[in-house]
C-alpha cells in the first residue's frame, strides 16, 4: 500500500468545515486498509491575510509543491481592491501553472438535479482576463482590463481537454468561444485550441458561440459531453452547470498541472453560513474523489462517489438540499455509505 502525502488548505468561512468535513471522510476510508494518508496543514486566504498580511505565503506553495495532490476549502476576496491581497487560489492556479481546471457536472440524487446530465468543463486556468491587471483613468471614469489568450496556453488547454475526453471515452469535444466579437484573442483560442484537439483520434470537436452554449446548457445540457473554453467563460457556466445539477454544494473541481493539482469545491467561503456546522460538505468530498482519481486510487475514488450518492439518495441531507443534517451527521452518513458502496 502507498502511503500519498496530501496538503490540506482549510481557507476562510465554511472552507474550515468542509476540509475539516472531507478529512473525517478520507480518514475513515484509510480505516478500512485500502488507503494510507500522510497530512500536511497549510494555510491560505484573507483572514491569514489580516492576522499577518500575506494571503499566500510561499511555506503553502511549498507544501503543496511538496505533496502528491491538494485539497482546498474556500478563500474570501474582497470586492474591492486591497493592497497586497492575492487571491489565494487565482494566485495558486498562476503560480504553480494550474492549467486545467477541470469541473464535472453529472446528475446526482437531489431535488432539481437534471437527469441525464453527465458532462465536463474543461476551463483554462491561467489567462484570459483572470491575469487581473486592471486600472482606471480620468478619476475613475473609464476602466479597462487586459485579457491575455497565448498560443501556449490555449493549445495546452486544448489538448488536455481532447485527451481528456478521448481517455474517458467520450465522444464529443465542444470549444466555447466568443472569437465572432472578439476575433483576435478569442479567435487564436479557438483556432489553436482546435487544432490541437484535432490531432486526437476518435473525437468529434465542435465549436459553439457561448452565448449559445449558455442557452443549450439549460434546454438541453444532456447534449454536451466535454467542454473546452476560456477562463472567465469557465468560471460562469460551471457555477451554471453546477446548478444544473443540484447547486453549488455538490460541485466539485480540479486545478491541475504537469507537476502539481489542487482540488476544491465551485463554491467559495460561503460567509452567510460560516461557523454554523450546516455547510454541505458534498463538494468538498467529491473533490477528494477526484483527487483519489489522480493519485490512481480509482477503485477508491469510484466507491467514494457511490458513497456520496447512496448518501444524497437516502439523507439525511442538508440544508442547502432541502434537508436539517449538520455538516458533521452528513459525514456520518458517508461514511456508513461508504461501507456498502
Ligand atoms: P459562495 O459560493 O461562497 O456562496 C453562494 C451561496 O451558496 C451562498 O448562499 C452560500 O451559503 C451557498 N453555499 C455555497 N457553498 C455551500 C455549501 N457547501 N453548503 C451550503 N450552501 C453553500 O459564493 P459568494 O457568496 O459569491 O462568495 C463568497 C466569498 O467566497 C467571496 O469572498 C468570494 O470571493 C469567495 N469565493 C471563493 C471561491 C474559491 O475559493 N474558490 C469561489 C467562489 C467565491
Ligand atoms: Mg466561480
Amino acid at each position: 500500500m502507498v502511503k500519498h502525502t496530501i496538503t490540506l488548505i482549510e481557507g476562510d468561512g465554511i472552507g474550515h468545515e468542509v476540509i475539516r468535513a472531507a478529512k473525517r471522510v478520507l480518514e475513515g476510508m484509510q480505516v478500512s486498509g485500502e488507503l494510507e494518508f500522510e497530512w500536511l496543514h497549510a494555510e491560505a486566504g484573507w483572514e491569514l491575510f489580516e492576522r499577518s498580511g500575506d494571503s499566500i505565503p510561499e511555506a503553502t506553495l511549498e507544501a503543496v509543491r511538496a505533496s502528491q495532490a491538494t485539497l482546498f476549502g474556500a478563500a474570501t476576496s474582497p470586492s474591492k481592491k486591497v493592497p497586497g491581497f492575492r487571491g489565494a487560489i487565482r494566485y495558486m492556479r498562476r503560480a504553480l501553472d494550474l492549467y486545467a481546471n477541470v469541473r464535472p457536472a453529472k446528475h446526482h440524487p437531489v431535488p432539481g438535479s437534471r437527469s441525464g446530465v453527465d458532462l465536463i468543463i474543461v476551463r483554462e486556468n491561467t489567462e484570459g482576463l483572470y491575469v487581473e491587471q486592471e486600472r482606471s483613468y480620468m478619476n475613475g471614469e473609464i476602466a479597462i482590463a487586459d485579457t491575455v489568450i497565448t498560443r501556449r496556453a490555449s493549445q495546452r488547454i486544448g489538448e488536455y481537454a481532447a485527451n481528456f475526453a478521448a481517455t474517458r471515452d467520450r465522444k464529443t469535444l465542444h470549444i466555447a468561444h466568443k472569437a465572432n466579437v472578439l476575433p483576435v484573442t478569442q479567435g487564436l483560442f479557438l483556432n489553436t485550441a482546435r487544432e490541437a484537439a484535432d490531432k486526437v483520434a476518435g473525437l468529434t470537436v465542435q465549436d459553439i458561440i457561448i452565448d449559445n452554449c449558455a442557452m443549450q446548457l439549460v434546454t438541453r445540457p444532456e447534449r454536451f459531453d466535454v467542454i473546452v473554453t476560456t477562463n472567465l467563460f469557465g468560471d460562469i457556466i460551471s457555477d451554471l452547470t453546477a446548478g444544473l445539477v443540484g447547486g453549488l454544494g455538490i460541485a466539485a473541481s480540479g486545478n491541475i498541472g504537469e507537476q502539481y493539482a489542487v482540488f476544491e469545491s465551485v463554491h467559495g467561503s460561503a460567509p452567510d453560513i460560516a461557523g454554523r456546522g450546516i455547510a454541505n460538505p458534498t463538494a468538498t468530498v467529491l473533490a477528494a474523489a477526484l483527487m483519489l482519481n489522480h493519485i490512481g486510487e480509482f477503485a477508491a475514488a469510484a466507491k467514494l462517489e457511490r458513497a456520496v450518492d447512496i448518501a444524497l439518495e437516502h439523507g439525511p441531507r442538508t440544508q442547502d438540499l432541502g434537508g436539517k443534517a449538520s455538516t458533521e451527521e452528513f459525514v456520518t452518513v458517508i461514511l456508513e455509505a461508504y461501507k456498502s458502496a
